[in-house]
């Protein structure tokens, strides 16, 4: 019988903790927003930092990861645990006529729970079925990809989201294997990859492939560009935004659209007065991305990559 998180005892480390609590400046009667909840690492921390006057909304799109948290954080009624995106969070701030929050946190990409449960298909290291959603509510799944989508689209998210070199010899293995049989599982998957990649390079390329895959499937860059288009609008004055990534994709869209809130006007600089009107909006306060330290990375290796920004909503 499949094991839930609870019954597995997985142990998931949250990152960048202190500097986290240390950038979200937290008020005790405060309203808080962690989009990416997973297994409430972070949540428990900033909950237990809030009065009964306070507020906290935890969303992710795992049911999963919903149903670790309701049953594992502390029962409050400041607490709301909400399955959805992150990038709808104003319905529910709507829903409990709320304007704007106090602070709003993401910690992008996949826990060490998914990661560690191969019925979730999102690792190479152990066997599973070609799946890779957060939630069963996304209908296309890395099988469909793998064994449906044409040469050219393969080649290009390999390219685009894996920025993967052998994206075509990749993608034209694929085409010719799953001639003679569905490719299932990641074991089938890495199997094919690795019949054209050399052995010494064959990790790091099954990393940006299922990095890849994982992408398209959750579509997790358009929902992170859509979060960053809409947030500023929702955090009060002097309040602040903390998002950790962990690839160079998403670090780059935060890192954009801080310089360019920061910056405010956008008329292209030929013209010599402003005429857009915009007004620096977000004063960012990591000048570079803060990043773990060897010791964090020694205990924990998923924070090595972690990129952490954050800003403050000018008043
Ligand atoms: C790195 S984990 C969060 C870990 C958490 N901060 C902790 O330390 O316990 C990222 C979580 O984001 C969720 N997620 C990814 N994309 C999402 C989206 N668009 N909306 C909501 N949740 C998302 C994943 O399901 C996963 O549970």
């Amino acid at each position: 019988m499949k094991k839930n998180w609870q019954q597995q005892n997985i142990y998931h480390s949250p990152v960048l903790l202190s500097q986290v609590i240390h950038f979200l400046n937290i008020t005790k009667e405060g309203t808080y927003l962690d989009g990416t909840i997973g297994p409430g690492g972070h949540a428990r921390v900033i909950l237990s930092r809030l009065s009964s006057e306070g507020i906290f909304f935890g969303l992710d799109r795992d049911e999963e990861a919903i149903r670790f948290c309701k049953s594992t954080l502390p029962a409050s009624s400041i607490c709301h645990l909400i399955c959805d995106t992150y990038h709808n969070f104003p319905l529910y701030l709507a829903k409990y006529k709320i304007k704007a929050v106090d602070g709003m946190f993401l910690d992008l990409g996949l826990s060490s729970l998914q990661l560690d449960s191969p019925n979730r298909g999102f690792s190479y290291r152990t066997d599973g079925p070609l799946d890779m959603r957060f939630g069963t509510d996304t209908k296309i799944t890395a099988r469909i990809i793998i064994n449906e989508w044409d040469k050219t689209d393969l080649k290009k998210i390999f390219r685009n989201y894996g920025e993967e070199r052998y994206s075509g010899q990749i993608a034209t293995a694929i085409v010719k294997n799953r001639k003679n049989r569905q490719v299932q599982t990641t074991g089938d998957l890495k199997e094919i990859i690795s019949t054209v990649i050399p052995k010494m390079k064959i990790t790091k390329t099954l990393s940006r492939i299922f990095q890849a895959l994982r992408l398209t499937v959750n579509r997790e860059l358009e929902s992170l560009e859509f979060f960053l288009d809409t947030f500023i609008e929702f955090l009060k004055p002097g309040s602040r935004i903390v998002v950790i990534s962990y690839h160079s994709l998403e670090d780059r869209k935060v890192k954009q659209k801080f310089k360019e809130l920061e910056k405010g006007c956008v008329c292209p600089p030929t013209i010599p007065i402003c005429q857009c009107g915009k007004k620096p909006s977000l004063k960012i306060l990591t000048k570079k991305p803060v990043i773990p330290t060897q010791d964090e990375i020694t205990r924990n290796k998923r924070a090595r990559s972690a990129k952490l920004r954050a800003g403050e909503k000018i008043s």
